[in-house]
């Protein structure tokens, strides 16, 4: 029994559904985790790791979240919610440049409370280590406690969150019948796949863990899953053998060159899961995760007949962003009839 301090923000257990369209579609048993329905600030996986991180937070005396990542970013977005509801202030610092609106999650943060703090221009960027130190200086200066969140609320502290999952998700599937399977997430900075993965392996559950990155990797993925499982092992005294980095079955093949770039491909699989389930999936993670799952299917490297538990981590804001935005407004419009 985990003793390590969470403070409940998400209702739990999220659903796991099947979903009998694209299951008779791909021709595996498919189901969905709804790790989109955590609840605060529209939902996401990164409350789970949330608990952990503002429990931490507030242990140490902290008045304030400071985090990092894009100017888009969703960790970035549910900390504003944790800080809102917790009564602390919040900063999210990218090294991005200002989009030219605030829109999608920049808009959410703004409602929330949250200070975005943004490059000014592509030309004379700071990077994000100077940012991050102004930031802070100038908040101390004005009498708050800052406690820094990494990207993605991707450590050891956060990752506890998905070993949380892993548990709970077992208990889900083995609760519906299912015997083995295998879960796919996708993988950003990592917490949640490696949660998972010291999360199913400490339970001995029958199920598989599959990750997609989504942007390509430096260092290479397997690596810096490595290293994050041995800092989460060590935090949590897990008492697991270190693994082989083989041992972690990432696939790098559908980061489609970038972070968070518009893909026509990405986008057919949103509308097909939309069109066929009533589920919207966002085009910087989940919508290539599940383009990444059809694939496989077809390949058959994921088997077919199998069990397939996709874990939907929330991020839909994102299609709101101006660079997916005009994609979709463009395939789509031909559907609008004026009369
Ligand atoms: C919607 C969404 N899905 C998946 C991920 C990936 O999770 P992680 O950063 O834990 O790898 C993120 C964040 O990076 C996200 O915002």
């Amino acid at each position: 029994m985990n003793t390590i301090p969470k403070i409940d923000i998400v209702p739990s257990p999220t659903p796991l559904e099947y979903l009998a369209g694209v299951s008779e579609d791909l021709g595996v048993h498919f189901y969905i985790k709804r790790e989109d329905m955590t609840g605060l600030g529209v939902g996401g996986n990164k409350l789970r790791k949330l608990q952990y991180l503002l429990a931490d937070a507030k242990a140490q005396g902290a008045t304030m979240l400071l985090t990092v990542g894009g100017a888009q970013t969703n960790h970035g977005r549910l900390t504003a919610a944790v800080a809102a509801k917790y009564g602390m202030k919040c900063a999210i610092v990218s090294e991005d440049v200002y989009p030219g609106e605030i829109s999608s999650n920049i808009l959410l943060d703004r409602i929330m409370g949250a200070d975005v703090v943004l490059n000014h221009s592509a030309e004379d960027k700071k990077p994000l280590e100077e940012m991050v130190q102004l930031t802070i200086e100038r908040y101390e200066a004005a009498g708050e406690k800052v406690y820094y969140i990494p990207m993605g609320g991707s450590n050891a502290i956060g990752a506890m969150g998905y070993v949380d999952v892993a548990k709970e998700t077992t208990d889900q599937a083995l609760a519906m019948g299912l015997e083995s399977g295998t879960f796919v997430t996708t993988v950003g900075s990592l917490g949640t796949y490696t949660g998972l993965f010291a999360g199913l392996r400490e339970i001995g559950a029958p199920f598989a863990l599959k990750g997609v990155t989504i942007a390509p990797f430096d260092p290479p993925v397997r690596e810096a899953a490595a290293g994050l499982f041995r800092s989460l092992k060590d935090f949590a005294g897990l008492s697991q053998e270190d693994p082989s980095e083989e041992d972690f079955d990432i696939e790098t093949d559908y980061d489609f060159g970038a972070y968070n770039n518009p893909v026509g491909d990405v986008r057919k699989a949103i509308y097909y899961m939309g069109r066929r389930e009533g589920i919207i999936l966002d085009p910087c993670y989940t919508g290539k995760t599940f383009l990444a799952i059809c694939k496989m299917v077809h390949d058959e490297v994921i088997a077919p007949g199998s069990n397939v538990i996709f874990f939907h981590t929330g991020g839909v804001p994102g299609i709101h962003g101006p660079v997916h935005r005009k994609e979709f407004e463009r395939e789509l419009r031909s559907g609008i009839t004026l009369l």
